[in-house]
């Protein structure tokens, strides 16, 4: 009922009666009051006038569902948005879900994270409701050996979504960190289950650090506040986020990965540069020379072999 109210008053710009609100909804003038003192806790600020009624002058910067999914336009992402004020990682909850059948599309999303976790054992930090961390279930039909071009979908979706909402174009480094000015603005995590030849499920997790001052982000990070010098809406962020995932994963379903790999070359920073990629088996250097349809970097070693990576951290070498 609290959605529906939020919804209600965000139709009206004036003040609406509670008569009006309470013939509407089908609920007493007392459980109105109720409602609104509610909303209220929640930070929505609503102003009440005797013989006017009720409006809403503000809502709070928090990662509501209803505030979310208010005009999303989404087929499948973004459905079903479960919210946490915080959790250890969104990554566990969506994994958990996926693991009772939540549908494909499923959102996983908190203010804050108390383990939240990055590529290659890292931890990621993420100073409470500044910034947008979100795991979303998906379902495709792909082998476990074909999710690494998820992660470079997700790299390009979180790419054009900044670029529409706020002007700033993100640049990707190899597979998946999106930096401004050579500093990290967000990551990506692709985890899935799956059997011999067939994935069962996939969770991609983003992280993006939205309003966050730069002496809470770890060094080598940035934010989108302080890169634009202002403050920024993390529901249209996020929203955007949804749209451009939705549109680029309906697309491959259809069309296959091309264009993906096509904007993220466009997008790479890693491309053409040398570069050192370490890993657990040690290292390779020399010139990354492309990104193969499977998402692999092709490094061109002095000696002239190349040679294909699928994971790893890259450094430049020179
Ligand atoms: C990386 O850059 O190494 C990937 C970072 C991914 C962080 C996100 S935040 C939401 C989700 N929950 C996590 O614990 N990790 C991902």
């Amino acid at each position: 009922m609290q959605t529906q109210i939020i919804e209600f008053l965000k139709k009206n710009e004036a003040y609406i009666s509670g008569e009006e609100i309470s013939q509407s909804l089908k609920i007493s003038r007392a459980a109105i009051w109720k409602y609104m003192q509610e909303l209220r806790q929640l930070g929505y600020d609503i102003v009440a006038v005797p013989h006017l009624g009720y409006k809403l002058i503000s809502s709070p910067d928090k990662l509501f569902p209803h505030e979310i999914q208010h005009a999303l336009g989404t087929k499948v992402f973004g459905k079903k948005i479960i919210y946490e004020d915080t959790v250890s990682s969104t990554m566990d909850v969506a994994f958990r879900l996926a693991l009772e059948k939540a549908a494909e599309g499923t959102v996983v999303c908190a203010e804050g994270q108390t383990k939240g976790r990055g590529r290659l054992g890292r931890t990621w930090t993420s100073p409470k409701a500044k910034g947008i961390c979100m795991s979303i279930v998906l379902r495709p039909k792909l082998s476990p050996l074909e999710v690494a071009k998820l992660t470079l979908l997700a790299a390009v979706a979180v790419s054009q979504a900044l670029k529409k909402i706020t002007g700033l174009q993100p640049l990707i480094k190899w597979p998946n960190d999106l930096l401004v000015k050579g500093k990290k603005i967000a990551g990506i995590l692709t985890e899935l289950s799956a059997e011999t030849d067939r994935v069962k499920f996939v969770i991609v997790g983003i992280g993006l650090n939205v309003n966050s001052a730069l002496n809470s982000l770890p060094p080598g990070a940035t934010s989108l506040k302080e890169e634009t010098q202002e403050e920024h809406s993390r529901i249209k962020i996020f929203q955007e986020i949804l749209r451009e995932m939705e549109q680029w994963y309906l697309h491959v379903a259809q069309e296959g990965f091309f264009s993906v790999v096509q904007r993220w070359k466009e997008l790479s920073v890693t491309l053409n540069q040398r570069v050192r990629v370490s890993d657990a088996n040690g290292f390779v250097e020399g010139l990354a020379v492309d990104l193969d349809n499977d998402g692999g970097l092709l490094i061109r070693k002095d000696s002239g072999l190349i040679v294909k990576k699928m994971a790893g951290d890259v450094m430049q070498a020179h």
